[in-house]
């Protein structure tokens, strides 16, 4: 058979794209060689329903091995009691735990899209919020941030049987043993969704939510730097039945109703090659490599945030506890979209973002968020950051001008080419 030479010839343009671009997307980084080669190895042959030893499929003795590998790496990671690796993604994981936890129509609160939550914690459009009654709790609009008090008046307002903490756009840490004591006060489930800084929580920089939520969900692809792909972890709740009783009056534990909710609630086969790709990114991360790099996300963030204050940009809360932030850009003249598309150009990647109270549209939005964890692997640090924040500036200034546009692009170029994306870089094609 020829090779496909159209297929891997966009791929080609795809990894010049990553490598001579400013990645500022927050939910974005670049896994190691070794966690792309396990994602495309031989594995994406094999079925494997089920969970390890309790298969559906013969020939699963090596894939057994993978998964427990994965699994056990994990545990010892968030020091969790129970973990599945299976979902498919931070969707999937969500999607599972609903599944396994309410019944249609049940009310889940969770932290309101248009501030910065996901589509999967009830979004109107997302099967979180057709399947199940969606309430929401959000920032204030003079801190940007949340207040527990409000939080706890809503829970009991509404008694939501989940209650999940977690966002896709909070630069702030969360309280989650405030969120707990909120949750048994109305007799509420808690999820931790830390599918953002799953990657600082595992290294301690920032609250862990394994000792007070039930559940915790994740993705592995942000901060964790991993393959595109969920997790479910339970930290020490774990043997507690959730008091659901089967047909033959057996209760079932709540890692067996997890377990079922991605298989076969929500899901078929895992995918035993991002299976062992989550295995070797839990194993980097358990690494003092990897804990060095939390803590120069951590930094450059910061050092990010206030480049941007300087400028005289409007940072959600005023700066930031993780690896993103997010930016009013009002102050600015400039719609999220317009900024987006400006910086694109300029080959700076960020995503349009709604901010607290928008009074723009989703499709152009007021704000953008940026986030550090794709630059620091390339190796970007506190030095850097003036520098960039002044890239990103002078396209906001003007961002229909050609000629600025070119000359940020040059800069941008030059200063990715000299930070190489993996080990044994091939020579820059001309452009
Ligand atoms: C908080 C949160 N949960 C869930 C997800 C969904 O993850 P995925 O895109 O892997 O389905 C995201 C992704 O952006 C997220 O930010």
């Amino acid at each position: 058979m020829n090779w496909d030479t159209e297929v891997f010839d966009l791929i080609d343009d795809e990894f010049d794209r990553q490598r001579l671009g400013i990645e500022l997307i927050a939910s974005e980084n670049y896994a190691s060689e070794q966690v792309m080669e396990a994602a495309g190895s031989v594995l994406t042959n094999k079925y494997a329903e089920g969970l390890p030893g309790k298969r559906y499929y013969g020939g699963c003795e090596v894939v057994d091995q993978i998964e427990n590998l994965a699994i056990e790496r994990l545990k010892a990671l968030f020091n969790a009691e129970w973990a599945n690796v299976q979902p498919h993604s931070g969707a999937q994981a969500n999607a599972a735990v609903m599944l396994a936890v309410l019944k249609p129509g049940d009310t889940i609160m969770g932290f309101d899209l248009s501030h910065g939550g996901h589509l999967t914690h009830g979004s109107p459009v997302n099967f979180s919020g057709k399947i199940y009654n969606p309430v929401f709790y959000g920032v204030e609009e003079a801190t940007g941030r949340i207040n527990y008090d409000v939080v706890a008046a809503t829970a009991e307002k509404y008694r939501p049987k989940l209650l999940i903490c977690g966002a896709s756009a909070y630069s702030r840490d969360w309280d989650y043993e405030r969120f707990r004591a909120i949750a048994d006060s109305v007799g509420a489930l808690l999820l931790a969704d830390i599918s953002h800084p799953s990657g600082l929580i595992a290294k301690g920089m920032l609250n862990d939510p394994l000792p007070h939520c039930h559940i915790v969900t994740s993705t592995t692809h942000k901060t964790l730097r991993g393959p595109r792909g969920g997790i479910i972890m339970m930290g020490k709740d774990f043997e507690n039945p959730w008091g659901i009783t089967t047909p033959k009056g057996k209760v079932r534990m709540m890692s067996s109703l997890l377990d079922s909710g991605v298989f076969p609630g929500t899901q078929g086969g895992p995918l035993e090659h991002v299976i062992a790709a989550k295995a070797v990114a839990f194993g980097e991360a358990l690494s003092d490599e990897y804990m060095e790099y939390v803590v120069q996300v951590v930094k450059n963030a910061k050092v990010m945030a206030d480049e941007f204050v300087k400028r005289g940009y409007q940072v959600i809360s005023g700066g930031t506890d993780n690896h993103l932030m997010l930016i009013d850009l009002r102050s600015k003249n400039i719609t999220g979209k317009l900024a987006e598309q400006s910086l694109g150009k300029a080959d700076i990647t960020v995503n349009k973002n709604m901010v607290p109270f928008d009074d723009k549209s989703p499709f152009v939005t007021s704000g953008m968020r940026v986030g550090t964890a794709a630059i620091t692997t390339r190796g970007v640090t506190e030095i850097h950051i003036p520098k960039i924040v002044e890239l990103i500036d002078r396209v906001i200034e003007d961002p229909e001008n050609e000629t600025t546009l070119t000359s940020v692009r040059e800069e941008v170029n030059a200063l990715m080419g000299e930070l190489p994306l993996f080990a044994a870089e091939p020579e820059p094609t001309e452009a």
